[in-house]
Formats: structure tokens, C-alpha cells, sequence
């Protein structure tokens, strides 16, 4: 049995303010929980969350670390930053990043690894564009992503893979069942090949991509999928605790 995820990319939101909707979402949660609940709020907010959300058993992730572990690297945070905080996830290679920060797979590993030597446990992301879809290119673009982000050392503990089509996300187009299926499947495939059946099983993998309340049951359907990267709908406690429950509930 793979750990089930519900993680929550708040991205650029969230001033000290919203550290309130941890409250709010542990209140509504039930306190038999059968899936872990990862929150990633802006890098400000990681010690105050992390203080916030520790009474709650809900975990606080960074959204990027830096390579290196430090140096000259203005604005940036690395890996032991974050797990100084007390946070101990950190999102990799999310396609914002990929394609605002210019980040390559190669860069996207080289985080990945610096992720796992800190302790943290990394959620690297993977997605195509709409147009290497319509060209037919997905598991392709899927196959290439793994290949150049993944180390080669990886362990289940400390890797979730998340699959986050990039038409997909803040979009309100969400994938379809069998859109979804084929990919993870194909994900999985291509982890017991490199990993071994027992590491290659035993990674979870999240979906991304509008997972919203009214959509989330149907998303968990699929055998491969053990999880959600919520973005929008992590941002208020009251549209990420049905979610929760669902998975849960799969
Ligand atoms: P949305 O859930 O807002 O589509 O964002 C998904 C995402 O990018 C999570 O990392």
C-alpha cells in the first residue's frame, strides 16, 4: 500500500494572515486521517507554518531550493535552508519554474538530489504543454522529463512524483480519467524499469492540474494515482478538506 498525499501549492499567495486556513483546515479534517496533508506556502511563511501546523500533523514544504547548499546566489534558498525551518518537503521542476525560471531537467535533478541530502522529501513535477499533446507527444515529453529529472539514487521515502499537465493548471480544463490513467500508468511503468519493482512501486504519484472539490473523487479512481498537487483550491481550508476526504476516502 502506497502513503496517500494531498499536497497544496499556495505559489506567490499567502501573507501571515492566511496562516489561519491551517487552523481552519485541521478543524475540518478528521483526526483519523488516512492521508498526509503537505501544505507549501510561500518560502516567508515556512517557519511560522511549520509552528502553525505541527499540533495538526499537517507537513510544510518549500515551492524550489536552490542546487547548491549555499553561496552567492541572491534571492535564492537551498535545501538545508528549508530543512532548518522545520519544513520537510520541497516541490522541484514545477512547470512555472521550468518555464519562467528557465529551469532545465538536469537543473530540476540537480535540486532534486540537493533535496534529498537535506532530508526533505522532494515533489518533483512533470506535464506537457497543450501542444505536445495535440502532437501526440505526451509520454514522450513524460519519458524525457523523468530521464533528465530523476537521479539516479532515488528512495521511496523521499520522492513523490507529482504529474501536473501544464494545460491543465489554473485553467479549470481538467484531465480526463483516461488522460490521467494512461500517463500514471505509463509513469509507473517506466519507475519499476529504472527502480525495480520494489522502489518503482512504492514512489507515490500525485495528479495536478484544477483538482477541485467537485472533481477530485473521479481523479482518484485511477489505480496510479495516490494523490493530488492542489494549487487554487489549497488556498481555503473549506475547498481543500473535501478533497482530503476524498482521497481518504478512495
Ligand atoms: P491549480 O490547482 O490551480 O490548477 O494548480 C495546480 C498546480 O500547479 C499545483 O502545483
Amino acid at each position: 500500500m502506497r502513503r496517500k498525499i494531498a499536497a497544496g501549492n499556495w505559489k506567490m499567495n499567502g501573507s501571515s494572515a492566511a496562516l489561519s486556513e491551517l487552523d481552519a483546515l485541521a478543524r475540518l479534517l478528521p483526526t483519523e486521517r488516512h492521508a498526509d496533508v503537505v501544505i507549501c506556502p510561500p518560502a516567508q511563511l515556512l517557519s511560522q507554518a511549520v509552528s502553525t501546523a505541527k499540533p495538526h500533523s499537517i507537513h510544510i514544504g518549500a515551492q524550489d531550493c536552490h542546487m547548491q547548499t549555499a553561496g552567492a546566489f541572491t534571492g535564492d534558498i537551498s535545501a538545508p535552508m528549508i530543512a532548518d525551518t522545520g519544513a520537510t518537503y520541497v516541490i522541484t521542476g514545477h512547470s512555472e519554474r521550468r518555464a519562467a525560471h528557465h529551469e532545465a531537467d538536469a537543473d530540476v535533478r540537480a535540486k532534486t538530489q540537493s533535496a534529498q541530502a537535506a532530508g526533505l522529501t522532494a515533489i518533483l513535477c512533470i506535464g506537457e504543454t497543450l501542444a505536445h499533446r495535440q502532437a501526440n507527444r505526451t509520454l514522450e515529453i513524460i519519458a524525457d522529463q523523468l530521464a533528465g529529472s530523476l537521479p539516479d539514487d532515488v528512495t521511496a521515502d523521499s520522492l513523490i512524483i507529482a504529474y501536473e499537465p501544464i494545460w491543465a493548471i489554473g485553467t479549470g480544463e481538467v484531465a480526463t480519467l483516461p488522460q490521467i490513467t494512461e500517463v500514471h500508468d505509463f509513469i509507473r511503468g517506466q519507475l519499476t524499469t529504472r527502480f525495480g519493482e520494489a522502489t518503482g512501486n512504492s514512489i507515490p504519484l500525485l495528479y495536478g492540474g484544477s483538482v477541485k472539490p467537485d472533481n477530485a473523487a473521479t481523479i482518484f479512481e485511477a489505480e496510479n494515482v495516490d494523490g493530488a498537487l492542489v494549487g487554487g483550491a489549497s488556498l481555503k481550508a473549506s475547498d481543500f478538506a473535501p478533497i482530503i476526504a476524498a482521497l481518504a476516502a478512495s
